[in-house]
């Protein structure tokens, strides 16, 4: 049975994390936790560390770990502060127990599009963002876009009233639970990794998450089908600690911030494009794909947006008044 498990683990580690790290070189350890092939943070996360590892080949190596292979994202902020990994990228949604300011890309119909939140992250009240955790040893880097949410659950979701009584699996924030509540049903705050199986075992009834993500883990496998609501969007966060950042010497910090930053540019182009392919590639593979009429959608902006008000003094007004005026 030892000998079952010692063979179980070394399968585990991922072949990609197997950069050929040299002595003397400053080892990064980047854990995420989606698939790594047609996905806007898979794509970037792997263009990073190419480039890292030929640009700053005896200076600086990375070693990525996709799909939960390293951490879960409720562990790997915890793990960055003891230093354990130096660099990742949750969804926006997944900060709450350090700060409540990223709130506002949870509230429903707050953005609509891409464009709009790149606009927003872009202005100074999004690059303020960037610093708001640095009390707590956190700094962050880059934003990074997936793209916008859609529903599913095991029938079909035209109406919000289909929602009612259905169990939701949501990231652990409270806006999304508010959000699902708003519906008539319930949350459900599970990791990522998890879902699939939740799903089919019956443990929630839906979800919803961006394209990519439902094509990367197969979520409309055992979905009815997957309702184009474009309800909200699944952002990130490039994240590092200080205490790490502070301990690179100034160049090399300079030099990856720079990589960095030019990935972000080239890869936060692209996500929508991404997930567009990816919908094509559910659809392709017989999964459902539900549009909405124009009253119908207005049914779920009606249903969902009351939400806003809950959390309007933790988001700020006028950080909604910004977006809404970005949004126009
Ligand atoms: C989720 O938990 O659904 C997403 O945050 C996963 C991800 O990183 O896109």
């Amino acid at each position: 049975l030892i000998k079952a498990a010692c063979i179980a683990a070394v399968l585990a580690v991922p072949s990609v994390a197997a950069a050929q790290c040299d002595d003397g070189e400053i080892v990064v350890k980047f854990a995420h936790v989606t698939n790594t092939d047609r996905h806007p943070k898979g794509i970037a996360a792997s263009l990073l560390a190419q480039r890292v590892n030929e640009e700053m080949n005896g200076k600086m190596c990375m070693e990525v770990y996709p799909n939960s292979t390293l951490y879960n994202d409720d562990q790997v902020l915890e793990a960055m502060l003891q230093g354990n990994v130096q660099l990742a990228a949750p969804s926006l949604s997944k900060f709450e127990t350090f700060t409540k300011v990223f709130r506002i890309f949870d509230l429903p119909f707050m953005f609509k599009n891409i464009d709009a939140v790149d606009a927003f992250q872009k202005s100074e009240t999004g690059q303020k963002m960037l610093d708001s955790m640095q009390r707590r040893g956190l700094q962050g880097l880059a934003f990074w876009h997936n793209g916008m949410k859609q529903m599913s659950a095991n029938r079909p979701l035209l109406w919000p009233s289909d929602a009612k009584g259905l169990k939701f699996r949501v990231q652990p924030s409270d806006v999304l639970i508010a959000q699902m509540e708003a519906l008539g049903a319930t949350a459900q705050p599970m990791a990522f990794s998890e879902v699939y199986g939740a799903l089919q075992q019956g443990v929630v009834d839906g979800q919803e998450n961006t394209w990519s993500n439902i094509w990367g883990q197969k979520f409309f496998e055992v979905q009815d089908g997957i309702t184009e609501t474009n309800h909200g969007i699944i952002d990130y966060l490039v994240v590092a600690s200080v205490d790490w950042l502070d301990s690179l010497p100034g160049d090399v910090r300079a030099q990856f911030l720079q990589i960095l930053a030019e990935v972000t540019e080239e890869r936060n182009k692209e996500s929508t494009a991404v997930n567009e392919a990816a919908k094509q590639s559910i659809i392709a593979a017989g999964g459902i794909v539900r549009q909405l009429t124009p009253e119908q959608r207005q049914a779920w902006v009606d249903a969902m947006k009351p939400v806003w008000e809950k959390f309007k003094d933790d988001v700020g007004q006028e950080n909604i008044d910004a977006a809404q005026k970005i949004n126009m």
